[in-house]
């Protein structure tokens, strides 16, 4: 039988990492969001105007974005894959995500997606909103201070600047403005499995994932 696992969770809580090495053991498609929301802020950002929501939805009309076995993104058939992983992008994409018109636009996207099966996605809403009926949800969290510590790690391993002060914060604020949100804030879903990764492995996680993914 073909089945839908949804991720969610907050930033820098390990989704996209062990969702992806999910998807390759259980031979499933791994569909980042997140990657979504961030093609939208790299258009918005591209098109050099003073970002306003009129602008957004101007940008999202009548974009396409498309995900590859591979996790590449493209933008309006362009390969955006590490222009969208710097922190601009990442400040502009918790703006796109607080759009209504974005949300549905991505939203129907995402479902297209889903609708082969055998797929794991990560996300915000994807247990809420996007997917409510998944056969898994999972709700991956860690404290703000280990989630900053491994974005930290990873803008440096891509050879980017870094300043771990400066990501706690701008995670707080990504938080805040993730969970306040009018539409599809982050929450978890009442019938989410809620995993704590702060003193977890990857390893680990994953373990576990796969292992809740052999009970359903
Ligand atoms: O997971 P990420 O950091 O790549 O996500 C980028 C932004 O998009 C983040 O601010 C949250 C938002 N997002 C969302 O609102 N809903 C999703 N399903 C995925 C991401």
């Amino acid at each position: 039988m073909k089945k839908i696992i949804a991720v969610d969770g907050p930033a820098g809580a390990g989704k996209s990492t062990v969702s992806k090495i999910c998807a390759a053991k259980l031979g499933y498609t791994y569909i980042d969001t997140g990657a979504m929301y961030r093609a939208v802020a790299l258009k918005v950002l591209q098109s050099g105007k003073p970002v306003d929501d009129s602008l957004i939805v101007d940008v999202t009309r009548d974009i396409r974005i498309e995900l590859d076995e591979s996790a590449r993104v493209f933008l309006d058939g362009r390969e955006v894959t590490t222009q969208i992983r710097t922190p601009e992008v990442s400040r502009a994409a918790s703006l796109v995500a607080k759009v209504g018109y974005v949300r549905q636009k991505l939203t129907e996207l995402q479902r297209q997606m889903a609708s082969r099966g055998n797929v794991i996605m990560d996300g915000r809403d994807i247990g809420t909103q996007v997917l409510p009926n998944a056969d898994l949800k999972i709700f991956l969290t860690a404290t703000v201070a280990e989630r900053a510590r491994r974005r930290f790690d990873e803008l440096k391993a891509k050879g980017h600047a870094a300043d771990l002060a400066q990501i706690e914060t701008e995670i707080t604020l990504r938080d805040k403005q993730d969970s306040e949100r009018e539409i599809a804030p982050l929450a978890q879903a009442e019938d989410a499995i809620l995993l704590d990764t702060t003193r977890l492995t990857i390893d680990e996680v994953v373990a576990e994932i796969l292992r809740l993914a052999g009970k359903v």
